[in-house]
């Protein structure tokens, strides 16, 4: 049976999870409707794979006898600047997941459910592969500049770009 501060936590967890796939499809609609067609699909596969990290934590919840609740959030926002605002975004708030993960497995070692920590390490590792994905995008973002060859490059690119080791479903 799970701890009921941990069951909290996770469910919190929960939201953060649905809340990047509501973020990911809102930028994924903005770019679609902008002619970025490589981003958005990028945005859709990426809104999808967030739900896959949210419906993880549902099955983990439940199997261990606490009950995995269905957040209720705000709207994300509509409209972005461009491609550039739209990846450092994406930083940004994949940093404040990571730092909530960070916090979750602590408050697991703190409450001893080695259990729940070793779920959580598949977290872990995969912000370390969000974060990672999304500096490199910006990275490149950023040798492009103001030149608009190099963005249609980096939008065809992503069109058929597949993320590494994201096993989540
Ligand atoms: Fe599931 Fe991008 O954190």
């Amino acid at each position: 049976m799970i701890d009921g501060k941990i069951e909290k936590l996770l469910n919190h967890q929960i939201e953060l999870e649905f809340e990047s796939s509501q973020y990911y499809l809102s930028m994924a609609s903005w770019a679609e409707k902008n002619g970025y067609n490589g981003v958005s699909t990028f945005l859709y596969k990426h809104s999808e794979e967030e739900r896959g990290h949210m419906l993880k934590l549902f099955h983990y919840i439940n199997d261990r006898g606490g009950h995995a609740l269905v957040p209720t959030i705000g709207a994300p926002p509509k409209e972005y600047k461009g491609v550039k605002e739209v990846f450092t975004k994406i930083l940004q708030h994949e940093r404040i997941v990571t730092s909530e993960i960070n916090d979750l497995v602590d408050a697991c070692l703190k409450a001893k459910d080695y259990s729940t920590h070793n779920f959580l390490q598949w977290y872990v590792s995969e912000q370390i592969e969000e974060e990672r994905l999304a500096q490199t995008l910006l990275d490149k973002l950023d040798l492009i500049g103001d030149d608009k060859g190099g963005l249609y490059l980096f939008d065809r690119d992503l069109e058929s770009f597949i993320p590494a080791g994201d096993g989540a479903a």
